[in-house]
């Protein structure tokens, strides 16, 4: 699976955003070590602070089938009536990606066709995981 497949599908994935409140609609797609591909989006709450972002919905969606092992996540976001583009992830995001993933999991941000790939440590660093407790 290469990240401009992946990015493809979190595209994809954006288009079933529910995000009646901001109107703005992100998606994401979360690639399994074994290959397997787990999309989400974000799913807005009446009362805001239910609201999932599009990348815990792929990577709940995930860890509630069964998976553990991650490679990579993409993710693609921006207002409702334009294009999606780089959308970085919120922190509560990188601290639940920290929870399954290494200092070398790869975020990929951008558009189809020009995205950059991080890693999470550089999104990420001196974070408090479980090798703290
Ligand atoms: N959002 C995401 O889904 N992922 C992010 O990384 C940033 C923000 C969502 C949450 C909310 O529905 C909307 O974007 C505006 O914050």
């Amino acid at each position: 699976m290469d990240y401009k497949s992946l990015m493809e599908q979190a595209q994809a994935a954006r288009k079933k955003s529910y995000s009646p409140y901001s109107h703005f609609c992100v998606g994401a797609a979360l690639l399994c070590k074994n290959g397997k591909v787990y999309t989400g989006c974000n799913i807005e709450n009446a009362a805001y602070t239910p609201t999932n972002c599009a990348e815990r919905t792929a990577i709940f969606k995930a860890v509630s089938e069964g998976e553990r092992q991650f490679e990579a996540i993409a993710i693609i976001g921006g207002k409702e009536n334009e294009e999606g583009g780089f959308c970085a992830p919120c922190g509560v995001c990188r601290q639940v990606i920290s929870e399954f993933c290494d200092n070398d999991f790869k975020i990929v941000l951008g558009t189809v066709d020009s995205f950059k790939v991080y890693t999470l440590g550089e999104l990420l660093p001196y974070s408090f995981t479980k090798s703290n407790l």
